[in-house]
């Protein structure tokens, strides 16, 4: 089985820095997709409450019998549930819906800047986490100015930020503040939604590695030192993404991916990300 590295985050908790993300795997078809991420060898699943499978993601860790405190589970808070009281209730629900006592890791999703609620909704996850309830709290999608508000104002420092990184949108600021500030790095959309694994550039590598070119993107992210959370649905290309842990690319083709930054978004602007997220 590959050896994922664990990355110790800044209040001590570790993450496996592979996980698999189940963004749009449908509620019927991910507790089979977990089952498998757990049989090929993934300790560690991004799930959020907008994406309506956090039933089936909890269903498939009682089904493989594994250890609770050997799988890392990462719930988020949708924009929908943002405040100091709606986010004590969401929590509570996503945790009933995962059939989980705890999470490790609970994120903001979205800042949400017209709600600008996200300094409160911080509020609560830093009671979440002293009672235990999450062993590591975090964001999602916090640009430099969002996190610069949330640092002034909490008592607790998020541990992460997730946000969209590829290799054609890399978001350098982005990553140099939430370094700068202790926060770890989690690339969302790690391989571009498949779009960056066509460029021309990481084709060259891929064959020059005997790798394919989302191993050559993984390896990437991680010779940056990031956690990664490709989402698959296939049982192949999951076994390939997980494998990229064995994949150690040069410092000049480290630059040489570096180099195809082109502002190419792919998911949304989290300026813009204002939609509720309730079904
Ligand atoms: N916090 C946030 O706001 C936020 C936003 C977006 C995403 N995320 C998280 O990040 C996770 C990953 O992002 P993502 O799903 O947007 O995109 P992604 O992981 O970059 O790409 C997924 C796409 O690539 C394909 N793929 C996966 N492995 C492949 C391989 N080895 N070779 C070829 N194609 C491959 C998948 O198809 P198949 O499934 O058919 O293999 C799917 O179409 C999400 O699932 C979610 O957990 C978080």
């Amino acid at each position: 089985m590959a050896a994922v590295q664990q990355v110790t985050l800044s209040n001590g908790v570790e993450i496996p820095q592979v996980g698999l993300g189940v963004w749009e795997v449908p509620a019927d078809q991910v507790q089979q997709n977990v089952e498998t991420a757990l049989e090929l060898g993934y300790r560690h699943i991004d799930t959020a409450a907008a994406y309506g499978n956090e039933e089936g993601v909890g269903a498939a860790l009682r089904a493989t019998g594994l250890n609770r405190k050997d799988i890392f589970i990462t719930t988020k808070l949708r924009n929908g549930d943002q405040g100091y009281d709606q986010a004590f209730v969401a929590f509570d629900d996503s945790l009933k819906h995962l059939g989980l006592d705890y999470v490790d890791l609970y994120l903001i999703h979205w800042p949400s800047p017209k709600r600008n609620l996200y300094v409160q909704s911080w509020a609560a996850l830093e009671k979440i986490y002293e009672d235990g309830g999450a062993r590591a709290i975090g964001v999602a999608n916090f640009l430099p100015e969002y996190l610069n508000v949330l640092l002034d104002g909490s008592d607790i420092a998020p541990v992460i930020n997730q946000f969209e990184l590829h290799p054609t949108f890399q978001q350098a600021e982005v990553e140099r503040v939430s370094k700068n500030e202790g926060l770890a790095v989690e690339a969302y959309s790690p391989l571009g939604r498949g779009v960056d694994l066509k460029e021309p550039e990481v084709l060259d590598v891929a064959s020059r590695y005997d790798a394919t070119p989302a191993q050559v993107v993984l390896a990437w992210h991680m010779a940056h030192g990031r956690i990664v959370i490709p989402k698959s649905v296939n049982r192949a290309r999951m076994e390939e993404n997980i494998n990229s842990v064995d994949v150690h690319l040069s410092g000049d083709d480290v630059a040489l991916i570096d180099s195809l930054e082109r502002g190419n978004l792919q998911v949304f602007d989290p300026r813009e990300a204002e939609f509720s997220q309730i079904r």
